[in-house]
């Protein structure tokens, strides 16, 4: 792959390109199903509904009239206002934003430590001529950011200043929102500033969303009661099935910065798995072929969406919680997961798999995976009730609490 020879000073260190992503930080889906889909992951997965903007308004009455379901939904897991969207496929294709068949994923959105990156992000990406689709500062949400669509047609954000969700579960006031439809202009006033603004002015500060949880809380996760017996802390990695393999490498390192930690040849399929930091991986791709093989929905070139569990025991616990609940649950071949030894898939509404587990290899300053014989050696039909503990077994990034 071909090496860049420019540095950029990105505060102070020089790297390849001026911005450098740090985790995933939200993902969305655009679903054939929209009720069940939010049945799944709002009261199953449990993710907390932080705004519902509804986009009829935005339409013409007579295509408005034609969509099963006109909003935008937007949840959360953790402190950041959105981790997880969804919205109706209906929809896009009733505003005439048609996505290429089998791009059912709306965004892939990383987060960059500033500003400065994410607008200096943009005049890169654009330089190395690839396709800038929007950029400015969405709502809700204000985060700041930058659009890249990647060889298929997945857009990729990054991102820098995500909203976040306080004590109170509420989300800012609409009227202090404050959008921008193109790259900001630099610098800009920080959030505590527009607040500050917001209260002078008389804002009602109380008037933002809050999510109204319906479950009862029957469940001591952990010592606190839960409506489910697990709780999500962490979001990623997405796993993309490709058509193109060569394309995905050059977007997905050359221009995104992904570092490769392993390479993977399973059934004659060559796999690839990347990270942005220090888990093993953040993203990983797959020749599209491997679908049909492993008998997944053929309608979406995702395969997954990861979402990590606190602990071993809740995601035994979420497991069994789902298949209680009718979902089915499904095992991969444990060489398409390496660095996450024990983990399932659950079937969502659509056929999209969302992926279970609680731990993720970590990779230190030498960049080099665990060798594969000492990893735990997982026994896919037969979990045991406790594992000994690994020496980077707590080393991922996680949502500390409180969890809801
Ligand atoms: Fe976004």
């Amino acid at each position: 792959m071909t090496e860049h020879s420019e540095r950029y000073d990105v505060g102070g260190v020089l790297l390849e390109r001026p911005f450098q992503l740090r985790r995933l930080g939200h993902f969305l889906f655009q679903s054939e199903h929209i009720r069940e889909f939010h049945d799944f992951y709002i009261n199953l997965l449990g993710f907390q509904l932080t705004d519902e903007i509804d986009m009829g308004h935005r339409m013409k009455p007579e295509v408005a009239s034609t969509i099963d379901d006109t909003r935008l939904y937007f949840s959360r897991y953790g402190g950041d206002h959105h981790a997880f969207i969804f919205s109706s496929a209906n929809m896009s294709k009733a505003r005439g934003r048609v996505f290429p068949p089998k791009v059912t994923v709306g965004q892939i959105s990383w987060i960059v430590g500033s500003l400065k990156e994410v607008v200096e992000g943009e005049e890169w990406l654009a330089r190395q001529s690839m396709e800038i689709s929007k950029s400015g500062r969405d709502t809700p949400g204000s985060n700041y950011h930058t659009y890249v669509l990647d060889p298929f047609g997945h857009p990729n954000e990054i991102l820098y200043g995500m909203e976040q969700i306080g004590w109170d579960g509420r989300s800012k006031p609409e009227e202090i929102w404050r959008p921008f439809k193109e790259a900001a202009p630099l610098p800009q006033i920080p959030e505590y500033q527009e607040v500050q603004e917001g209260m002078k002015r008389g804002v009602d500060m109380e008037s933002g969303y809050r999510h109204t949880e319906t479950l009862p809380f029957d469940y001591d996760v952990d010592g606190v009661k839960l409506p489910r017996p697990f709780k999500i802390t962490a979001i990623g990695p997405v796993r993309l099935m490709v058509p193109d393999m060569e394309k995905a490498l050059h977007f997905y390192c050359y221009g995104l910065g992904f570092k490769i930690t392993e390479e993977v040849e399973w059934n004659g399929h060559r796999c690839y798995f990347l990270r942005a930091k220090s888990d093993h991986h953040d993203l990983a791709l797959y020749p599209e072929a491997i679908g049909a093989e492993l008998g997944l929905s053929d309608h979406s070139y995702c395969m997954s969406f990861g979402c990590r569990v606190y602990n071993y025991r809740q995601l035994r616990d979420a497991i069994a919680f789902l298949e209680g609940k009718g979902v089915e649950i499904r095992y991969l071949p444990k060489e398409l997961t390496p660095g996450m030894d024990y983990t399932a898939f659950a079937v969502d509404p659509d056929g999209h798999l969302v992926q279970l587990y609680c731990y993720m290899e970590q990779i230190g300053w030498d960049g080099r995976p665990r060798p594969p014989d000492q990893r735990r050696n997982v026994d896919l039909g037969n979990w045991p009730e406790t594992l000994e503990e690994a020496s980077d077994q707590i080393g991922s990034e996680t949502f500390m609490g409180p969890w809801m």
